[in-house]
C-alpha cells in the first residue's frame, strides 16, 4: 500500500480546500451546461466567470481562435448580472460537489461594493476573486487591448481592493492584470490594499491574423491568450509574485497535466487553476489530481502543501 497523501491546502486561515486544483474562472461557465458531464470531485473549488452588476451580452462572434498551443478568446465577460445570478445560477453552483468562489468585476467603487456586499451575505461562497484587468478605467466597456500606465494601474488595483475590503470579510483573491504594472509591484499594491491571495495569470493580450483576406481573426482585434503557450510566462509570474509578497498564490496558465501543476506549486503557488484544459478534456481537474497523487506516492511526499515554493527553497 502506498502511504496516504494529504492533498488539502490552506488558502487563508478560514479557507481550507480538499484539493489544490481549482476550476479557473470561465473554464466551465456558470456550470449551466456541464451537469452530469463533468467530474468535479478532484476540484478544490469552482471559480465562476466574471460577474458584473448588470448583465452583459458579451462580444460579437467569433470570440475564440485556436492558435499554436493555445486559444485566443475575447468573450467580453458575458454574464447574467447580479440579480439573475443570485436567482438562477447560484442554487446550481452551490449544489456542486466542491466549494464556490465567485469572480467579480466592478465598473465603479459602488459596483464593486454592491457585488461584494451582496455576495458576502450568502452562506457557501468561500471567497471572492477580483478580476482586476482594468476595464473600468474606460467608460465604454471591455477592451482587451487597453493598457494603462503603471501609476494608473497600481492605483486602480489598490482602490478596487480597498472598496471591496470595506464591505466584506470573505477571503479576497486579487487576479492581477498582465498589462500596466510590473507583476511584483502589482501584487504588493494588492496585498497592501487588503488582498488575502494573489492569482496569476490572467490571459495574455494577443492577436491572430487570417492570411486569406489579410484580416485580424477577432472582430475586436485583441483577445486573451491561454493554454500551453502561456505556461512559462505564468510560471514566471508565480515566481515573481512569490518573491514580492508572502500571501498564498493561485497559479494558472497552461496547466494540462499533473506535472504542469506540480511545476506551479514548486514555483511558489499554493493552488493551481485549470482553464483551457477543460475544453479538451472535461474531467481535466480530476485527472490532474490523480496524477499529482501518483507523483507524490512515487516521490514519498506526504503533504501537497509542502510543495509550495519548493524550487525557491532549493535554489
Ligand atoms: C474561454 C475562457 C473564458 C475565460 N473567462 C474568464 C473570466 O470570465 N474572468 C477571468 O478572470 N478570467 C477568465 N479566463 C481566464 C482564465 O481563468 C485563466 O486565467 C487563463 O485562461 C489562463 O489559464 P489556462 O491557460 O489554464 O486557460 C477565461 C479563459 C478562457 C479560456
Amino acid at each position: 500500500m502506498p502511504p496516504e497523501v494529504d492533498l488539502s491546502i490552506r488558502l487563508t486561515p478560514t479557507c481550507t480546500l480538499s484539493s489544490p486544483i481549482l476550476i479557473a474562472s470561465g473554464a466551465l461557465g456558470f456550470a449551466d451546461t456541464i451537469e452530469g458531464a463533468v467530474d468535479l470531485e478532484g476540484a478544490g473549488a469552482f471559480i465562476t466567470p466574471t460577474l458584473t452588476v448588470l448583465s452583459r451580452q458579451g462580444n460579437p462572434m467569433p470570440r475564440t481562435v485556436e492558435v499554436s498551443a493555445g486559444l485566443i478568446h475575447a468573450n467580453g465577460l458575458p454574464n447574467p448580472g447580479l440579480s439573475a445570478f443570485l436567482e438562477v445560477d447560484l442554487p446550481r453552483l452551490l449544489s456542486l460537489p466542491c466549494p464556490l468562489i465567485v469572480n467579480i468585476h466592478g465598473e465603479s467603487r459602488e459596483a464593486w461594493q454592491a457585488l461584494a456586499g451582496r455576495l458576502s451575505a450568502i452562506q457557501g461562497i468561500v471567497g471572492l476573486e477580483l478580476n482586476l484587468t482594468a476595464t473600468s478605467l474606460h467608460s465604454d466597456g471591455f477592451r482587451y487591448g487597453d493598457v494603462p500606465n503603471e501609476a494608473e494601474a497600481l492605483q486602480y488595483i489598490a482602490e478596487s481592493l480597498e472598496s471591496v475590503r470595506a464591505v466584506t470579510s470573505l477571503p479576497l483573491i486579487a487576479k492581477l492584470p498582465n498589462t500596466g504594472a510590473e507583476i511584483g509591484a502589482a501584487s504588493r499594491a494588492a496585498v497592501e490594499a487588503g488582498a488575502d491571495v494573489i492569482a496569476v495569470s490572467q490571459a495574455f493580450p494577443a492577436v491572430a491574423i487570417r492570411l486569406s483576406g489579410s484580416q485580424f481573426r477577432l472582430p475586436g482585434v485583441v483577445g486573451g491568450l491561454s493554454g500551453p503557450a502561456v505556461k512559462p510566462l505564468s510560471l514566471y509570474q508565480v515566481w515573481r509574485v512569490a518573491q514580492s509578497v508572502s500571501v498564498p498564490i493561485i497559479g494558472t496558465g497552461g496547466v494540462m497535466c499533473g506535472e504542469d501543476a506540480l511545476e506551479f506549486l514548486m514555483a511558489g503557488a499554493t493552488a493551481v487553476g485549470v482553464g483551457t484544459a477543460n475544453f479538451i478534456h472535461p474531467n481535466a481537474s480530476s485527472q490532474i489530481l490523480l496524477e499529482i497523487r501518483a507523483w507524490m506516492e512515487r516521490s514519498g511526499v506526504r503533504e501537497v502543501a509542502a510543495l509550495a515554493g519548493l524550487a525557491n527553497r532549493n535554489g
